[in-house]
């Protein structure tokens, strides 16, 4: 029995910081296992101008303790308005790592997003110029198609196309939740990549639905079917360099959680690496997850990996994490998989 992995520094390639008194209260969390993370742009308003970018940028370092070293990698909201000649500036500036595509309704903050794909093509074509990856909240968001079939149909009537018309162009396929999304990234020709979330390794939508509704369990895109579940867990475990770790770790409240109109988000940073050596360890492939959250991402991103290491551990009982994290706005509930985990980070 493997008891101890040291592995390089992970790095998480999709992450809500939030801002003000929430982002104080979680940003720790994130840092003291992680050296880098790739900041979602979707606070209220949301970041959508190199300025705009570089504030958030200096409110982050602002917000680390003394002692943490993190590194935030800033992204740009992409609208119908943004002007490729600012996102062009914010890359070669070394500020932006990405540029995030929301399609408008598809989740938490995307009001601003995209609703006309021809009004944010003079952006791509300069993203593909000059190598800037986009990261895709891969969803379409149309009321006839269903919220479980939302991802297959956006590969087939979005990313595709868009990939056919504009091969240059680098994507992140965000948060994979199905088979089809797995295959799409795998199969593809060109430089596509795609991320997986540590909670849709864990939890598929019966853990969200049978004997009563889980709203800490409830984040976009929805949890799936089990074969997907499987699916996501035999990719993330296969050495797969095209697939690695981005935690979409979401906080919420949990008043607005467990509400009649609940967020969708689910907490990780606290617990994710243990979580994931457990995954890991069921799949049989503890030695994949150093590649899985602390190599394939930095290679995607044209970055080194970091150069410190953590250590997990196994211990016979059973790790306790913090069931929530206080905030001055109110309590967010960490993550729960509902069963003993055993791994923690030394
Ligand atoms: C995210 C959030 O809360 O900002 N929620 C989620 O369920 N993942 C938005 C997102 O990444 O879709
Ligand atoms: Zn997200």
């Amino acid at each position: 029995m493997t008891s101890s992995l040291t592995i390089r520094r992970p790095d998480d390639w999709h992450l809500h910081l939030r801002d003000g008194a929430m982002m104080n209260a979680v940003l720790p969390e994130t840092a003291r296992h992680f050296g880098r993370a790739i900041i979602m742009p979707n606070l209220v308003p949301p970041v959508v101008t190199s300025d705009d970018a570089r504030a958030y940028q200096a409110r982050i370092l602002a917000a680390l303790p003394d002692g943490m070293d993190f590194e935030p990698l800033m992204t740009l909201y992409l609208t119908e308005n943004t002007d490729p000649e600012d996102v062009a500036a914010a890359y070669a500036d070394g500020l932006i790592h990405a540029v995030k595509l929301y399609p408008a309704g598809a989740t938490t903050n995307s009001a601003s997003g995209v609703k006309n794909f021809d009004n944010v093509r003079n952006v791509l074509e300069k993203m593909a110029e000059i190598g800037l990856p986009l990261c895709f909240h891969g969803e379409v968001t149309t009321d006839e198609v269903d919220i479980f079939d939302r991802e297959q149909v956006f590969l087939e009537t979005v990313l595709d196309p868009l990939r056919q018309s504009m091969p240059e162009l680098k994507v992140t396929l965000e948060h994979i939740t199905t088979s089809h999304g797995i295959d799409y990234v795998a199969g593809a020709s060109g430089d596509i990549a795609g991320t997986i979330t540590t909670h849709h390794l864990m939890i598929n939508r019966n853990h969200i639905l049978v004997g009563g509704i889980k709203p800490h369990y409830y984040c976009l895109p929805v949890a799936k079917r089990r074969e997907h579940m499987e699916a996501l867990r035999a990719a993330a475990t296969s050495g797969n360099p095209r697939f690695f770790l981005g935690t979409d770790s979401a906080p919420h409240t949990d008043d607005t959680k467990e509400n009649a109109c609940g967020c969708a988000g689910c907490f990780t940073a606290t617990n994710t690496m243990s979580l994931l050596a457990h995954v890991f360890e069921e799949m049989g492939a503890l030695d994949k997850l150093e590649g899985f959250s602390s190599l394939f991402g930095p290679a995607r991103y044209g970055l080194a990996p970091n150069d410190a290491t953590i250590t997990l551990v196994k211990e016979a009982a059973a790790v306790t994490f913090p069931e929530k994290i206080n905030t001055p706005v109110g309590p967010v509930t960490v993550f729960n998989p509902g069963h003993p985990v055993h791994w923690r980070v030394a």
